[in-house]
């Protein structure tokens, strides 16, 4: 089967740029991207690519090119759906905050409203491709709506799931390490899995085309976050034990990954890993863990999280005991609030919990980010329910520009990497902020020699 007609269901971080490259690779396939939420598809539409709701490097140069060629971004979700032989499901799939699983388990009633969906309009045989992050065994259940609740047509579930990080999605589609394709091993399953391998062997060499069974491939996507996520705890744990002994982190980070068995990669110390995959994906690993039983299994995983945890807090406690064991109505300077660099996306940020600690030690934050609105960071903060929105309100100011953030501060912190932030006229700073003026470099982006000379008290994670 030769496939022209793609849907995604879910224009979000995953399904937006993911349709983009797939629509710029391959204008023989018109490709819709839908979405409950209106105002999100009127951004996606704005005629300035400028403005679409998604920051990522090269993106709005993507979307520019194949909107409107074989690009479309539609609240008419039935519609696309009924066109599409292939239909993506990219919808968001966040950890349960009710019921049994709550605080562990991933929330999948977005996942099924979306299956529901799809039976209820497919009037033709239909490929249907899970797209986000799912525990294992979600196809089945997937299948198991489709068929009992559809007209009877055929419905061929693949799972394939995304690798692309934030901040690097464009290049991570365009040259991805691999594409997976979990699906039946029946031969109407097989022909699903080819049809999609065809799809993307428009761009991508197919021996980095993998395709395995379903569960396989869910279980994947999960370990792949895991052990991401293990690395940054495993150098995190580090972190804290280089302090008290005078070893300096990144020197440690350099010299095992010249190992070729271990590599590079992943071994930033940092504040805590933010993001919406790793927690999550770990939480719902530990879930189906236990789930089975496997309680050794879940507790190792587990201490990812409650390493990463231990770290957040490390450093809110570290700012507050080097401030003289109190930052009541002491102005801080949050340089940076997203999860990474070159993304707005602020979710899971480190920066969230950190002015959370630090705002029940009443200190206020000003706050400079070069892609997040104060709103972001106020909905942020209120999402956790620690006090009332009028008390955010009042603990949080927001800056357009880091000179001004800056001025008249106790303390910065670093908490996202921006690239610009090294570039910064450091001296000028310095001479705008109260003294001692502290420097606390969650992310290690910084020169701490040239700092310490201009005469910061500077304190970077794990030396
Ligand atoms: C991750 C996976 O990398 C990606 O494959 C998956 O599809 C989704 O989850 P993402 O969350 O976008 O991607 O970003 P990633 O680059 O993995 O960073 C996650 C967090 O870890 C960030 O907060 C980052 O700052 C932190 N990190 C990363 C470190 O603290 N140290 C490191 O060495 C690397
Ligand atoms: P991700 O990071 O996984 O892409 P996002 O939250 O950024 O997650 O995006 C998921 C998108 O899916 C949201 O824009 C949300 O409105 C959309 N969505 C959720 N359920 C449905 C549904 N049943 N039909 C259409 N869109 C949906």
């Amino acid at each position: 089967m030769e496939v022209t007609k793609i849907c995604c269901i879910g224009a979000g971080y995953v399904g937006g740029p993911t349709m983009a490259v797939i629509a710029q690779k391959c204008p023989h396939i018109q490709v819709t991207v839908v979405d409950l939420n209106e105002q999100r598809i009127k951004d996606w539409n704005d005629p300035d690519t400028n403005n679409i709701p998604i920051y990522e490097p090269g993106l709005s140069e993507i979307v520019a090119e194949a909107r409107g060629r074989n690009l479309f971004f539609s609240t008419e979700v039935e519609k696309a759906i009924d066109e599409a032989q292939v239909i993506f499901i990219s919808v968001n799939t966040p950890t349960k905050t009710y019921g049994k699983g709550k605080g562990m388990a991933a929330d999948l009633k977005y996942i099924e409203l979306c299956a529901r969906q799809i039976a209820k309009v497919a009037k033709e045989n239909k490929i249907v491709v899970e797209k986000s992050t799912l525990p294992v065994r979600t196809a089945e259940a997937i299948k198991s709506i489709l068929d009992n609740t559809g007209n009877g047509v055929q419905f061929q579930i693949l799972s394939n799931p995304e690798f692309l990080a934030e901040g690097t999605a464009v290049t991570d589609l365009l040259n991805p390490d691999r594409i997976l394709i979990g699906g039946d091993t029946t031969p109407e399953g097989e022909a699903a899995i080819n049809a999609l391998v065809d799809v993307y062997a428009n761009w991508v060499s197919k021996d980095k085309i993998l395709t395995t069974n379903v569960w396989s491939s869910e279980l994947s996507k999960l370990t792949a976050n895991a052990f991401l996520a293990q690395r940054i705890s495993s150098i995190n744990a580090m972190s804290e034990l280089c302090e008290k002994t005078g070893a300096d982190v990144n020197e440690v980070a350099k010299a095992i990954g010249m190992d070729t068995r271990i590599g590079p990669k992943f071994l930033k110390a940092s504040v805590g890993f933010g993001g919406s995959c790793f927690q999550k994906d770990i939480l719902n690993l530990v879930y189906i863990a236990k789930s089975y039983g496997l309680n050794e299994v879940a507790d190792y995983w587990e201490q990812v999280i409650i390493m990463n945890d231990h770290q957040k807090r490390r450093f809110s406690n570290k700012i507050v005991q080097t401030l003289y064991n109190t930052v009541a109505d002491k102005k801080i300077t949050f340089l940076g609030w997203a999860f990474k660099k070159d993304t707005n996306d602020t979710r899971e940020s480190a920066a969230i919990y950190v002015a959370d600690d630090l705002i029940n030690e009443q200190a206020k934050i000003s706050v400079y980010d070069p892609k997040v609105s104060r709103n972001k960071m106020l909905a942020d903060l209120n999402y956790l329910e620690s006090r009332s929105v009028e008390e955010n309100n009042n603990a949080i100011l927001a800056f357009d520009n880091p000179y001004d953030a800056c001025k008249g501060s106790h303390a910065i912190s670093i908490l996202t990497e921006w690239d610009e932030f090294t570039a910064y006229d450091w001296q000028k700073i310095y001479d705008s902020m109260h003294k001692p003026a502290f420097l606390f470099d969650g992310r290690n982006i910084l020169n701490a020699k040239e700092l310490e000379s201009i005469g910061f008290v500077y304190k970077g994670i794990g030396s």
